[in-house]
């Protein structure tokens, strides 16, 4: 008998979008460093973050999006920035690659508007879980078209309403110092009316620059003073992507002792593969086995100096 071929559709729940939003992130406070990291890629130079008790609003002056771009935003898992690694403007790496980052927002809040303007087109979009629970086959969102205001400049303003989780002011400003590139001179980043600066820590340093075949690795060890060791900065080397901290790690200072204390740092590997959610790394690729391999050889000078 001949056989009979069909083909089976995959489908793809509506509800798992909302999954992916509030179970991806292991912390919703991160919603706000994807929202930021978003304006960085689309050029922005200046991103104001307010939170008060019932919204938190995120708004940049980037490039805005017309239709074409809105309908980019609401693809899930567009490998859009993969293709277009280079923001136009500035010539930034894009930190975005998943197409996921938006709905980060889904962990902190019950429903999100994204209002842009870009050229000659203006729009608002709201996403709001509750409607979007109530029927299983409409994949469409309401948007308004609004006339274009040229006062107003190109740009994107994400709000959050009908909070569901409160973030302390003090743990957002950590998180944009680690997590988003306000080191970048063209980039500035306003908490609630303040401009949010790095940190530099007092000590001897090191700078680090090693060869992998992926790519460099550069940065420095900074080793603190005895007297600064209670300083309140976490303990370990913050590892950067794109600017962006993924983790901290020891490699093998867990093992020294109370020297542990005194060694902090920043070491850039661009190259390195990251999960989804950004909070770490895919540590059996062959880019971080030698990112790894580099370091422990670096952190043997360290101890030798130490
Ligand atoms: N503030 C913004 N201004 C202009 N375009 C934006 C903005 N935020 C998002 N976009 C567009 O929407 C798309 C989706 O954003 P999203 O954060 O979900 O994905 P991504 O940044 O491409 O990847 P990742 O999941 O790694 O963050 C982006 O690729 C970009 O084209
Ligand atoms: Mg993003």
């Amino acid at each position: 008998m001949e056989p009979n071929r069909e083909t089976l559709a995959i489908t793809v729940d509506k509800s798992h979008l909302i999954t992916i939003g509030e179970k991806l992130y292991t912390q919703s406070i991160e919603l706000i460093r994807e929202l930021v990291n978003n304006a960085y890629d689309a050029d922005a130079s200046v991103v104001e973050v307010e939170i008060t008790e019932d919204r938190i609003v995120i708004k940049d002056n980037g490039s805005g999006m017309d239709l074409k771009g809105l309908k980019q935003y609401f693809n899930i898992g567009s490998p859009e920035k993969k293709y277009h690694p280079k923001s136009p403007k500035f010539k930034r790496d894009r930190i975005g690659q998943f197409g996921i980052g938006k709905f980060a927002t889904l962990s902190a809040c019950g429903s999100f508007t994204v209002s842009t303007q870009s050229r000659d087109f203006a729009a608002e979009v709201v996403f709001d879980k509750e409607e979007w629970g109530e029927s299983e086959d409409n994949w469409h969102l309401p948007m308004t078209t609004l006339s274009y205001e040229a006062s107003r400049g190109d740009g994107t303003t994400i709000t959050l309403s009908k909070l569901t989780k409160k973030f302390n002011i003090e743990d957002v400003e950590e998180r944009l110092i680690e997590g988003v590139p306000i080191r970048d001179k063209d980039f500035a980043v306003y908490l609630n009316g303040k401009r949010v600066m790095s940190r530099e820590l007092p000590g001897r340093r090191f700078p680090v620059i090693e060869g992998t075949p992926y790519g460099p690795i550069h940065g420095e060890i900074v080793i603190l003073p005895s007297a600064q060791t209670t300083t309140s900065e976490p303990l370990g080397i913050e590892c950067k992507v794109k600017q962006v901290t993924v983790k901290r790690e020891y490699f093998g200072m867990d093992t020294w002792g109370r020297d542990m204390a005194r060694v902090r740092g920043l070491i850039y590997a661009d190259f390195l593969p990251v999960t989804t959610d950004r909070s770490g790394f895919i540590v059996d690729s062959e880019e971080y086995k030698a990112f790894y391999g580099a370091m422990l050889k670096v952190m043997e000078d360290v101890k030798a100096y130490l």
